[in-house]
């Protein structure tokens, strides 16, 4: 393994392209090594890592390599977002300008301020709001007589900027999901996620996943990142994420001022990052490429292999949760990516969106998922939340703070699942949660 460049490090790179200049220069050096496919595999991550780390700052720069940042923005980073590939969680509203990691409010395309809410701004710039939340509580008793207290949460936003949000604006709030194990997601084929939509629909049971088919760059394809699955690839997701949260322009989005509205005037002719010399773009596709291979090979950051704890797994799958948390996969052929190809994988999902009912409704369409409609959330990665603080932030919008907290808000096609969950003994309820978070 080579010394990285000190400059290349996390926030300290100077710039995007001196970091891939080296990089190929780098590549080039390794040819003559008989590890060098391997090695530059691994600087070409690294140097991912970084520019994922990357805190980008406003336009204009002298270098114009890193600039560009919003004018209206969430965070300067990924990583601010998703601290080392974790997801994030909603404020306290016990803690004072306690704003939470990554925690965001999404719009059904507000005239004003856009498909989402942007919390800061660069000098000069006026901030849309902070989101916050606060939350009604309520006691759910098992017929044993424990209780868990649910917390039914409302966005709010405090401090509008740009006066009051138009009558037909839906709010729903999000917090970014754990992003480990995202290229062995991207490599299940499309066909099987839809013939594991057929054979729901076939099987006549209250699970009946739909796939949520999107049309990016003309063609329809399957949709599977993000809560309600309406990003088919990794790149339009990190494309995406350049654009609504931290305000630069991609490819795929290619407006230098992200999320700014026709009526925020100030947004949209402040000075931008785009540059000739890189596609005419703040983030060119070279960047979202190696940000895209970081995450690809970031692993889960759960178990890769069969859960050993034999009870576990029939509890789970006989109370009904492995009817949307498909425990296995096989990945496919991946000529490009060797690692990822011809593995059985545990990610304990479908894939699939599902209707869970009012209770976690948020009445905000996206692609063909409805309101109520959500991705069943792979499972792998809670034992290293679990193991870290104890503390989760689970479901969208991160309103559990458990896993039986969570399980207590599915509804729809889960009620009956959740209904077998609540009459379980307690030392069954225990061993579910247990094998949960073991995953
Ligand atoms: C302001 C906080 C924020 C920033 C900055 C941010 N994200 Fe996210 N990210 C989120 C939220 C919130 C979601 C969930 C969005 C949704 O599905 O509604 C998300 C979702 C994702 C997902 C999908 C994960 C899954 O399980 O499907 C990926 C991948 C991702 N982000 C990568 C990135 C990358 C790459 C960047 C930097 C270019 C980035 N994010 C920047 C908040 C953020
Ligand atoms: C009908 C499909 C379905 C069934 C059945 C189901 N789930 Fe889920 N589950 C989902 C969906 C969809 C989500 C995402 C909901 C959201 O975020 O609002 C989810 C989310 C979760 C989460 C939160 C994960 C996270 O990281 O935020 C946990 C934990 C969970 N389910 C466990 C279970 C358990 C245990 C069972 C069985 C008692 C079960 N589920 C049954 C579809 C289902």
């Amino acid at each position: 393994m080579q010394t990285l460049d000190p400059r290349l490090r996390g926030d300290d790179i100077s710039s995007w392209k001196s970091v891939v200049r080296s990089a190929s220069l780098t590549a080039l050096l390794l040819l003559a090594a008989p590890t060098a496919a391997h090695a530059a595999d691994s600087l070409d991550n690294r140097i991912g890592e970084a520019l994922f780390r990357r805190m980008w700052v406003a336009a204009p720069t002298a270098t114009q390599a890193a600039d560009g940042l919003g004018p209206l923005y969430n965070a300067r980073s990924c990583a601010t977002c998703h601290p080392r590939g974790a997801g994030g969680r909603p404020p306290d509203p016990a803690v004072k300008d306690d704003q939470g990691v990554g925690y965001a409010i999404k719009l059904n395309a507000d005239p004003v301020y856009g498909r989402q809410i942007q919390s800061n701004a660069i000098p000069g710039q006026l901030v849309e709001g902070r989101p916050r939340v606060t939350y009604r509580e309520k006691t759910v008793r098992f017929p044993d007589g424990e209780t868990v207290r649910l917390r039914h949460p409302t966005p709010v936003i405090e401090d509008l900027g740009y006066g009051p949000l138009a009558e037909a604006t839906v709010m729903s709030a999000r917090v970014p999901p754990r992003v480990h194990g995202m290229g062995l997601l991207d490599r299940i084929p499309a066909d099987a996620i839809e013939a594991e939509a057929a054979r729901q629909a076939a099987s006549g049971g209250p699970a009946a996943g739909r796939v949520n088919y999107v049309t990016v760059d003309g063609k329809r394809q399957v949709g599977r990142f993000g809560w309600k699955a309406m990003h088919p690839t990794l790149d339009h997701q990190d494309a995406e994420a350049f654009s609504l949260d931290i305000g630069m322009s991609t490819p795929a989005f290619p407006e230098p001022w992200g999320d700014c509205t026709p009526a925020q005037t100030a947004c949209r002719n402040a000075p931008h990052g785009d540059s000739k010399q890189f596609e005419g773009l703040e983030i060119p596709s070279t960047v979202i490429g190696l940000i895209d291979g970081y995450l690809r090979d970031l692993p889960p950051d759960g178990s890769l292999e069969a859960a050993k704890d034999k009870a576990g797994t029939a509890l789970f799958a006989d109370t009904g949760c492995a009817a949307c948390h498909r425990p296995s996969w096989r990945t496919g052929e991946d000529a490009e990516h060797p690692s990822l190809s011809n593995r059985d994988i545990f990610p304990h999902s479908d894939m699939l969106l599902h209707d869970l009912g009012p209770g976690l409704g948020d009445r905000l369409p996206m692609g063909e998922a409805n309101g109520s409609d959500w991705r069943t959330t792979p499972l792998w990665g809670l034992n290293r939340l679990a193991a870290k603080d104890g503390q989760l932030s689970l479901l969208h919008d991160g309103r559990a703070r458990s896993v039986a907290e969570a399980i207590l808000w599915h509804g729809g096609e889960a009620e009956a699942a959740k209904d077998r969950f609540k009459s379980l003994p307690g030392k069954d309820r225990k061993r579910l949660v247990r094998y949960v978070l073991g995953l």
